[in-house]
């Protein structure tokens, strides 16, 4: 089977409160997005990777990609929720993809991921029928608090992992599961939704999702430190 890259980037990233989308925002000079699809093009196990954008996006002409290659392919397809973004792409490779080629679900919003991390994911999970994501075990003690902030109960932290990207899934499976899920935050929710059971491949905490403006601190060093 082949392995394609779909990369939501349809977001508007309200919680940075910036007024650029944050795939956008500059990270050592150039879009973030950029970061993760430059490992994601130059990772020869990968096929293609498509990017979603909004219908409207205005932003992607404006810069040059031409050094990524021809694996890159924007899509301007975009939903109002990352999981129908993922879904229209998916529906816009009906046309190339097979039904047992595997699909890795990236979000632009990580851009430190690296190149083991994509090779560990493929590797570890090439003889499974279901496919499954990164993660990271939980570090912190957890509390489940109620409205006033008067904590409930305690969560025993020892089989609790944090779910990143990476999510990778048999195209035809991912496809069904998309269509029939509501409310998913990310692919392998949908996949549990439809009775199967992901499984977790243990990556690293410097694949973070940049959410609030300190995590582009934390990103631009951890590139910056990286080995090679
Ligand atoms: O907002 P959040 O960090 O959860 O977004 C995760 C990823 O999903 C981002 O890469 C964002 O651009 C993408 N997204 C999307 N379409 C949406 C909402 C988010 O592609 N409607």
């Amino acid at each position: 089977p082949r392995h394609f890259a779909i990369v939501p980037a349809a977001g508007s990233g309200s919680r940075m409160g910036a007024v650029q989308p944050k795939q956008y925002l500059p990270l050592l000079g150039a879009p973030l997005i950029r970061h993760s699809l430059e490992v994601l093009c130059a990772t020869p196990e990968i096929d293609k990777v498509f990017v979603v954008l909004s219908v409207g996006d205005a932003e992607w002409k404006r810069h040059d990609w031409s050094a990524l290659g021809p694996k890159l392919v924007p899509l301007f397809c975009g939903g109002a929720t990352r999981a129908d973004s993922v879904l229209g792409g998916l529906r816009a490779i009906a046309n190339e993809a097979e039904q047992s080629d595997w699909v890795l679900v990236h979000d632009a919003a990580r851009p430190c991921l690296a190149r083991w991390h994509i090779e560990k994911l493929i590797r570890g999970l090439a003889h499974d029928e279901v496919g499954g994501l990164l993660a990271v075990p939980v570090a912190d003690t957890l509390k489940r608090a109620d409205a006033h902030h008067h904590v409930v109960a305690t969560v025993p932290r020892d089989s609790l992992w944090q779910a990143q990207t990476p999510q990778m899934f048999r195209y035809v499976m991912l496809r069904r599961a998309l269509e029939a899920a509501t409310d998913v935050t990310d692919e392998a929710s949908a996949i549990e939704a439809a009775g199967l059971r992901p499984r977790l491949i243990e990556g690293d905490a410097t694949n973070l999702k940049v959410t609030y403006p300190l995590d582009l601190h934390l990103a631009e060093w951890i590139l910056n430190n990286r080995e090679s």
